[in-house]
């Protein structure tokens, strides 16, 4: 008998217009706003195809992508933007190979997009809350990554643990200012401590502090995104803008 050979690889994603779904499964039924698919025609269809609901209507189907992880992993605690993502992979100059210490996990996107960019590299994360390490941890499974060390506990009990250093140390949680010291002997040299904090008196403190501490090449800032609005007449911003959080970034030199 002849193997079946999917075109279509697991997860994948199914779409229209700005709503899509992530699906898992090449059997069963999928509910969606539209009406249910059945799943099984996935098996006959190749990326780029239309797949229907019982409705007829239809949906395209695409591979899932690291666009795909903000959007549509699951969500427990606030995760940081593809935006501040982006800036801190740039920013520290993240290159495959690294170990990264990050803490919280959260819902572990920020982990995902790190260890994503640091293929034969290893990301551990830290996560004090289980409810929140199981929802990352689902999460890093969907990605398929699995260069991620996800680990259950208080960073401040952990730090003395770890047997070795570290070339990025990402920080988004509380008491972010008190972990400062911690985090610089923690750090290779040269490595990179990013902290991200909602507020921004609390970013000031963290600041000062990484000064204090003899971090150098310090940068703090918040970055905005402004969405465009395309109109027959013309183009603007749409007059949206989301506070998400400030940035501080530094370098263990010495
Ligand atoms: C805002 S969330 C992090 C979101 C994450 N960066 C993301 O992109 O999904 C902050 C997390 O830090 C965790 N946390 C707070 N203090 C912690 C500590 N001392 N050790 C480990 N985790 C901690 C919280 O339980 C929470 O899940």
């Amino acid at each position: 008998m002849k193997e079946f050979k999917p075109k279509i690889k697991l997860p994948a994603v199914i779409f229209s217009g700005r709503i899509s779904y992530i699906i898992n499964s090449f059997e069963g039924e999928f509910h969606t706003h539209k009406g249910v698919i059945d799943l099984s025609q996935l098996k006959n269809l190749e990326y780029g195809d239309e797949i229907k609901t019982h409705l007829g209507y239809p949906f395209k189907i695409r591979p899932f992508s690291t666009s795909d992880f903000f959007k549509h992993f699951r969500k427990g605690p606030t995760p940081i933007m593809p935006k501040d993502i982006g800036a801190i992979i740039a920013y520290t100059g993240l290159r495959p190979g690294s170990s990264i210490l990050d803490s919280g996990t959260g819902s572990g996107v920020l982990a995902a997009y790190l260890a994503y960019f640091n293929r034969d590299g290893i990301v551990v994360t830290v996560e004090k809350r289980p409810e929140f390490a199981k929802i990352a941890k689902k999460n890093f499974e969907l990605a398929g990554l699995d260069n991620i060390l996800p680990v259950i506990g208080d960073i401040f009990d952990l730090a003395d643990a770890f047997r070795i250093k570290f070339d990025l140390i990402t920080l988004d949680m509380k008491n972010d200012v008190e972990f400062i010291p911690l985090a610089k002997n923690l750090l290779k040299q040269t490595g990179y401590l990013v902290v991200y904090n909602p507020y921004m008196d609390a970013t000031r403190e963290v600041y000062f502090e990484m000064q204090r501490h003899g971090f150098e090449e310090l940068q703090s800032f918040q970055l905005a995104r402004i969405d465009l609005e395309h109109k027959r007449v013309g183009t603007r911003p749409f007059v949206r803008i989301w506070h998400t959080g400030f940035l501080v970034i530094g370098r263990k030199i010495s």
